[in-house]
């Protein structure tokens, strides 16, 4: 019986999985195999949405039969449309894409399946989040669905979906790099979350409704919104310094900085830096990319501290003319390709996961009869 307590399970090594591997010292992520570096490149969403879930690159034939079976699968089930549109105004994104994805697992009992087949609602799931985010997005503002556009890929698709308009040849190449580089991360939260819930036996819906209240928290999900916040709040590049300054010196967390498993910096920060300067260059406004890159160097000089993936992901995802409030929906619009994947792998080597708690509490206490108790 393990004596020690490690907090937040920090350094446990609680599974074997061949999906992702993250060297923290190096600056390094790779999926199956390949170096995020390379994927970001060359890449697109669907292949590595394809490699995650088959552990291969696909065929030129491959991907294009994968596409073609996703395409069908954006459209989603009139009940579940109903539903969405029934959501109080209030609710937020998160919480409808939570809700909708128990709600298509009783709808859909077919494609919830578990076990290896449930590839089939790996499918689903990847196909219908950004539709799910963008008609409850644009319920809430009194707007009409838009109508599903079969001929663009993931990335467009998505990007119209959630903007309202068809984005450039540049601005598309960028959301898919993003979502290239959110499709995985190793054991995080909410990929363990499902892990849990895989481990079960449960099915691959009721995990991934997990995964997503897990990534809903604002330690998980959410840090580029605040880093969005904070740009604003900065407003020039004049104002970075003292900004920052005065918040590291009431111990505030600069929002976008340091990792628990990188030491340097995080491999998918440098790419998304380069992608943040040149959509703002294409739109003629570098207004956040200066921002950044002077908040980097006063938080670097100040506190040794790396960016992370969310320094600049916010950056990308404003000059798409995304909101900030549909930036954890879209990190879950990718994250569900590698959810989905880590729960395929569970189901082939199944084990219950279910750890030990060190006992803190009283012991041996003599039971009193509520009449003998005190007030
Ligand atoms: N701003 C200011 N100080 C920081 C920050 C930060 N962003 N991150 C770490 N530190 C300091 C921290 O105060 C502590 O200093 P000291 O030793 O003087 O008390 C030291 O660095 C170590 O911090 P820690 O909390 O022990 O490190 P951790 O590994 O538990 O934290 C983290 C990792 C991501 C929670 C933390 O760096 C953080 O809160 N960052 C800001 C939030 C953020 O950007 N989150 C997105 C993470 S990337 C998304 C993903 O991969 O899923």
């Amino acid at each position: 019986m393990p004596e020690e307590v490690q907090k937040g399970l920090e350094d446990v090594v609680a599974l074997a999985s061949r999906i992702t591997f993250i060297d923290g010292n190096e600056g390094r992520l790779v999926y199956e195999g390949y170096d995020i570096r390379d994927l970001a490149e060359r890449s697109t969403f669907e292949e590595v949405a394809y490699l995650l879930w088959y552990g291969r690159l696909p065929s030129a034939t491959q991907l294009r039969d994968l596409k073609e079976r996703l395409r069908p699968l954006r459209e989603i089930p009139e009940e579940l449309r109903a539903l969405l549109a029934r959501l109080p105004a209030s609710a937020g994104p998160m919480d409808a894409l939570r809700t909708a994805v128990s709600a298509l697992a009783i709808l859909e009992p077919g494609e919830t399946k578990t076990g290896e087949s449930s590839i089939g609602g790996a499918l689903r799931l990847t196909a219908a989040l950004p539709t799910i985010v963008s008609e409850q997005n644009r319920r809430r503002q009194g707007l009409e669905p838009l109508p599903l556009r079969p001929e663009l890929d993931h990335a467009a698709h998505a990007l119209y979906l959630l903007t309202g308009r068809e984005g450039n040849a540049l601005e598309n190449r960028s959301l898919d790099v993003a979502l290239i580089l959110h499709a995985d991360h190793e054991l995080n939260a909410s990929t363990f979350a499902a892990r849990v819930t895989a481990s079960t036996l449960s099915d691959l819906y009721s995990a991934i409704t997990s995964a997503v209240g897990t990534l809903k928290g604002p330690l998980h999900g959410g840090a580029n919104e605040r880093v969005m916040e904070l740009l604003r709040a900065i407003d020039t590049v004049d104002r970075v310094e003292p900004v920052i300054k005065e918040k590291l010196a009431r111990h505030e967390r600069i929002m976008g900085f340091g990792h628990r498993v990188y030491k340097v910096e995080d491999p998918r920060a440098t790419i998304l830096r380069v992608w943040s300067q040149r959509l703002g260059e294409a739109a003629g406004n570098l207004r956040w990319y200066d921002l950044l890159r002077k908040v980097e160097e006063v938080v670097h000089r100040e506190k040794g501290l790396y960016p992370n993936v969310d320094l600049y992901s916010g950056s990308v995802y404003t000059l798409l003319g995304i909101p900030d409030d549909l930036f954890t929906p879209l990190f879950a619009m990718s994250r569900v390709a590698g959810w989905t994947a880590h729960v395929l792998e569970e189901y082939e080597d199944l084990r219950l996961i279910r750890p030990v708690a060190q006992y803190v509490g009283p012991n041996h206490l003599a039971y009193v009869p509520i009449a003998e108790r005190p007030d």
